[in-house]
């Protein structure tokens, strides 16, 4: 429609952006790892009503923020806001946690880049699983190497930022988001016909209340709020691009929808392959790096999947960084009229002196530490379980009890032209149960 002068062309293109944002290292590399670590099934039921009770509310908010004040993430406060500098907080939150994301995911996208390369050589080919450990540790340990790859991701993204929000962020994400659910099936079809990949299914769906305690429901939480990319004003950004006729909660609903939907999809491509070669599911952030390779060696076509697995991590993790750059470089471009280019760079040069000090945590920088943690998981660690979730009370304040009822229904029904039948329920959570629940994260996840 092009009718549309500010943002997205279609609502096809919208739902492949704004997926895109939300599908990342998110749903492939962490998800997997945390629901294993978390016992599997019963996380993955956990994990559901969150996004279901929470996430979707959360992410609706966020976009009728955006949406109805055409505006970037601190300029959407004042607009909507005008008289209460406090309201200022969450826009600036919301500045500082992309910024903050985007320096350490940079670093494990940066890692996806080698990966590609290392498999499609044939340098993890036949490897035991010593020798594929100390691949990683040696890679991620150098202090130049993972800055380059880090750097090549930067420039990838400020590439696309820089063609603009319809022709850069539009086009380019409804051409890689299509792809990425292709390799993923083709990836979960070559998992679950490798023999004993039941064991994998079943781990994955069989609930074991057993081994879940209060830290997986946080777990549980905070990986909904994170996969969702819902928290940090994102979606606040991509809602001000999103179409005035264009019905939110569908929206709203097909992103929460896809994103989970990619969260189970590699679980099932990654599971399955794991326990058919007898490797423990519960290995961390390295399960991607490390038993995954081990996978593919044991494999046939091995190496053909596992180049087809990074490229698919690469593509997961580019149409996130590009959702994280737009926070900044539309608050600058509309508030100081810096043009995208000049707001890219800036903020890419930023992101990257942050990302030196996230990729050397793992080498040189691995015994600095501040409060017992390093700079990658300090970064993590704030962004996880402060900034997202002040970021998302102020985001339901603001919808709950701010702004008047009438004005979010107005925005919500597309100023009456059609009839959310959900509005009530979406209202009640929005007012009392979202900022409660938010409140008890925020608390215990600072314990
Ligand atoms: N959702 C992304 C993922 O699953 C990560 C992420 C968190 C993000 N917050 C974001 C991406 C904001 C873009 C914008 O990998």
């Amino acid at each position: 429609m092009a009718n549309n002068i500010r943002g997205f062309n279609s609502k096809f293109g919208t739902i492949m952006a704004a997926t895109g944002g939300a599908v990342g290292l998110g749903n492939i590399w962490r998800f997997p790892y945390t629901a294993g670590s978390n016992g599997g099934g019963a996380f993955l039921i956990i994990y559901f009503l969150f996004v279901l009770f929470l996430g979707l509310p959360v992410m609706l908010s966020e976009e009728t923020i955006g949406r109805r004040a055409q505006k970037n993430v601190l300029g959407a406060f004042k607009v909507l806001a005008p008289k209460h500098k406090i309201w200022m907080v969450p826009g600036l939150i919301s500045i500082v946690t992309a910024i903050v994301i985007y320096s350490f995911y940079s670093v494990v996208a940066g890692w996806t880049l080698n990966y590609i390369i290392a498999s499609a050589s044939g340098l993890l080919s036949g490897k035991s699983p010593d020798e594929i450990t100390e691949f990683f540790n040696t890679f991620t340990s150098n202090s130049i190497f993972p800055l380059i790859y880090q750097f090549i991701f930067l420039l990838l993204t400020i590439f696309i930022i820089n063609r603009g929000v319809k022709d850069g962020i539009e086009k380019c994400t409804k051409i890689l988001m299509p792809i990425l659910l292709l390799l993923l099936i083709v990836m979960c079809i070559r998992s679950l016909t490798l023999e004993g990949a039941y064991k994998g299914v079943e781990f994955l769906f069989k609930p074991d209340f057993s081994k879940l305690d209060g830290n997986s429901i946080l777990d549980a939480l905070g990986q909904a709020m994170f996969s969702l990319s819902i928290g940090m004003g994102a979606l606040i950004t991509y809602g001000s691009y999103m179409l005035k006729q264009d019905n939110l909660f569908t929206t709203s609903l097909w992103i929460a929808g896809a994103d989970t939907l990619v969260a189970i999809l590699s679980g099932i491509a990654i599971f399955p392959a794991v326990f058919a070669f007898g490797l423990e599911p519960t290995s961390g952030p390295s399960l991607v790096y490390i038993v995954l390779p081990n996978v593919f060696n044991s494999m046939s076509g091995g190496t053909i999947f596992a180049v087809v697995f990074f490229i698919l991590l690469t593509i997961a993790a580019l149409t996130s960084t590009i959702s994280l750059l737009e926070v900044p470089v539309l608050w600058a471009n509309e508030s100081f009229s810096w043009g995208r280019r000049k707001a890219s760079l800036i903020f890419s040069a930023l992101v990257f002196v942050l990302g030196i000090f996230c990729s050397l945590s793992f080498g040189c920088l691995s015994n600095f530490t501040i409060c017992g943690k390093t700079v990658f998981d300090l970064f993590d660690f704030i962004t996880a379980n402060l900034l997202m979730p002040i970021g998302a009370i102020f985001f339901t304040l603001l919808i709950g009890w701010y702004l008047p009822k009438a004005d979010v229904y107005d925005e919500l029904s597309n100023s009456g032209a059609i009839k959310p039948k959900l509005f009530n329920i979406f209202y009640f959570i929005i007012r009392y149960i979202a900022p409660l629940a938010l409140l008890v994260v925020l608390i215990s996840g600072l314990l």
